[in-house]
């Protein structure tokens, strides 16, 4: 089943978006600065709408859902991480607790996960270091068991070890979890690393798409090659 379908999709910048994204799909968004990658990640999870066109979610029309129910399916970590103030578990259980599914033994399944000590759950968040934050934040953001995951750069402020242990985070999760992930990134290597389908993006389009070793190693379009070349 197609977990999004885009059909049309039109809203500034981006232009004319048709594509559709399957469960357990990795796809790895990449291309110049401003080409529109973190507007397109915008729109699978509303925080912004299309002015033409339109996004189905598990075939339904995406604005028929609920939006506190469509953030927990669909699922945002951004470069910076984006935490409340308070403690670790302030912020982790906020999520299940919209719902009122917060349960105390999930915190030290979330730790684990994203390879957090227990005895940083009741820290403040303020105290922690640029890797631990984006850590949480991802925590945060898998309480709520989403079915998507969209990451907009997550790794690209951190060190390179910190950034290989968020990765290793992400390939359990889609392996074990069967979470579909839509990320952007800058870095081929770890689009590489961690993706199955890509999507090329120049000037709010996306210009080439398909199975990433392809992309990556026989890309069809002027501008691809042009991009890969740089
Ligand atoms: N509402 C809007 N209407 C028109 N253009 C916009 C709007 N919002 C952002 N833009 C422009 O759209 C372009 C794409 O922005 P976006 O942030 O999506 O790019 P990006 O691919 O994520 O870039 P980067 O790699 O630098 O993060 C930018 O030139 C931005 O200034
Ligand atoms: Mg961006």
């Amino acid at each position: 089943m197609d977990v999004f379908r885009f059909e049309r999709v039109t809203k500034a910048p981006l232009r004319n978006l048709n594509f559709s994204i399957q469960e357990k799909d990795k796809v790895m968004i990449f291309g110049p600065s401003g080409a529109g990658k973190s507007s397109l990640l915008f729109l699978f999870n509303r925080l912004s709408d299309p002015d033409e066109g339109v996004i189905y979610l598990q075939n339904q029309p995406i604005i028929d859902c609920p939006i506190p129910t469509l953030r927990k399916r669909v699922g945002l970590v951004l470069q910076a991480p984006h935490l409340f103030p308070g403690t670790v578990k302030d912020n982790i259980k906020y999520g299940p607790s919209l719902f009122g599914e917060w349960q105390e033994e999930q915190a030290e399944q979330l730790l684990d996960y994203v390879q957090l000590p227990m005895a940083l759950l009741n820290r403040d968040v303020e105290d922690l270091s640029g890797g631990e934050k984006q850590r949480v934040s991802l925590a945060r953001t898998l309480a709520n068991s989403p079915d998507v995951l969209l990451l907009d750069e997550p790794t690209s402020s951190l060190d390179y070890r910190t950034a290989e242990e968020i990765e290793e985070v992400l390939e359990c999760l889609s392996q074990e979890h069967r979470i579909t992930l839509i990320m952007v990134t800058h870095n081929l290597k770890q689009a590489e690393r961690l993706g199955d389908k890509g999507f090329f993006m120049m000037n709010g389009e996306i210009v080439e798409s398909g199975d990433l070793q392809d992309l990556l190693y026989e890309p069809t379009t002027d501008a691809l090659n042009r991009y890969l070349d740089e």
